[in-house]
């Protein structure tokens, strides 16, 4: 059956995966079953009982006990087979392990934030260990999300004022694809997010250090790719043209107009402090709705963000 799941469903990632597949391929094969036998039934039939062959019916049969018990306890043996099987699933799906990692996420409009045991921060992009357990315990600054890791076979509501869980232990290393799957706004499909399954060393080093590929990258492409994977692309563009931000192009080296009615000289301070503190200086036209990002973005990371605004003249 392997052939037909690799057909149907995305890699596995977690072990969760396979138990999950097993009993997905299990339904839609006895559905297949059940839809092939009755519509070759009613097929024979509506040709076996034509009304050119058959005379008008005189039977006198109202009922056959031992037919209707058998259309009846067959599917109810099968479906309360199915009940036990996948409630068994949800269960397990449910409970974490008392050692399980726990990670807090934060869903917002249009990002997902990270938090780990030691208090690393990140946005959209997560790195945990292999065949460890993680949890995630989630929860939304605004409207409902959801946290949706086909590789996995797990998705959960994230909901405002409420937190929800999810666990599940990686078993394949690499990237797995992060969706939210609740229609949450206009940017709702940009609210996607990485999972990288790394090796127990892999896996500290970027703990303690970052990720070695943009340790070594220059500021400007490493400014491009925060741009894009962090959030800021779903609401500023870089062609100049209207998002639910002003546009990165054009700012530095500009006077730019506040809501206030002021000007304030778009440059490295200026750029840093909207980062920080996105509230304190609103462009004229706007509103304030950017998140703050402090504390989620290190350093070296703001600094090339402003190299990279710096370079869209
Ligand atoms: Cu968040 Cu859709």
């Amino acid at each position: 059956m392997n052939w037909l799941r690799d057909l149907l469903l995305p890699a596995q990632g977690s072990a969760y995966a396979g138990e999950i597949d097993k009993l997905f391929l299990f339904i839609t094969l006895l559905s297949a079953f059940f839809f092939l036998l009755i519509a070759a039934l009613t097929g024979w039939f509506v040709w076996r009982y034509r009304r050119a062959r058959v005379a008008a019916p005189s039977s006198t049969v109202t009922h056959s006990l031992a037919l209707e018990l058998t259309w009846t306890l067959i599917p109810l043996a099968i479906v309360t087979g199915i009940f036990f099987w996948s409630f068994n699933q949800y269960v397990a799906a449910s409970v974490a392990p008392g050692d399980a990692m726990e990670i807090q996420v934060t869903a917002k409009k249009w990002l997902w934030t990270f938090e780990y045991p030691n208090g690393t921060r990140t946005i959209n992009e997560i790195h945990i260990p292999l065949g460890k357990p993680v949890k995630f315990v989630m929860s939304s600054e605004d409207v409902i999300h959801s946290f949706y890791v086909p590789s996995m076979r797990l998705k959960q509501d994230v909901l405002p004022n409420r937190y929800t869980e999810l666990w599940f232990t990686p078993t394949a290393a690499g990237m797995h694809t992060l969706l939210c799957a609740e229609y949450c706004g206009r940017s709702h499909s940009d609210m996607l997010g990485r999972i990288w399954v790394d090796n127990d060393a892999a896996y500290q080093k970027w703990l303690e250090e970052g990720d070695e590929s943009t340790r070594s990258m220059p500021l400007k492409e490493l400014g491009k790719m925060i741009y894009e994977s962090r959030g800021c692309s779903t609401c500023h563009s870089i062609d100049g043209s209207r998002g639910q931000g002003p546009s990165f192009t054009g700012v530095f080296g500009h006077e730019i107009k506040l809501a206030d009615g002021k000007t304030v000289q778009g440059d490295a301070n200026y750029i840093r402090e909207s980062i920080l503190q996105p509230q304190a200086k609103i462009v004229a036209g706007y509103e304030g709705i950017m998140p703050t990002f402090q504390g989620l973005l290190r350093e070296r990371e703001i600094v090339a963000l402003i190299e990279f605004i710096k370079s869209l003249k």
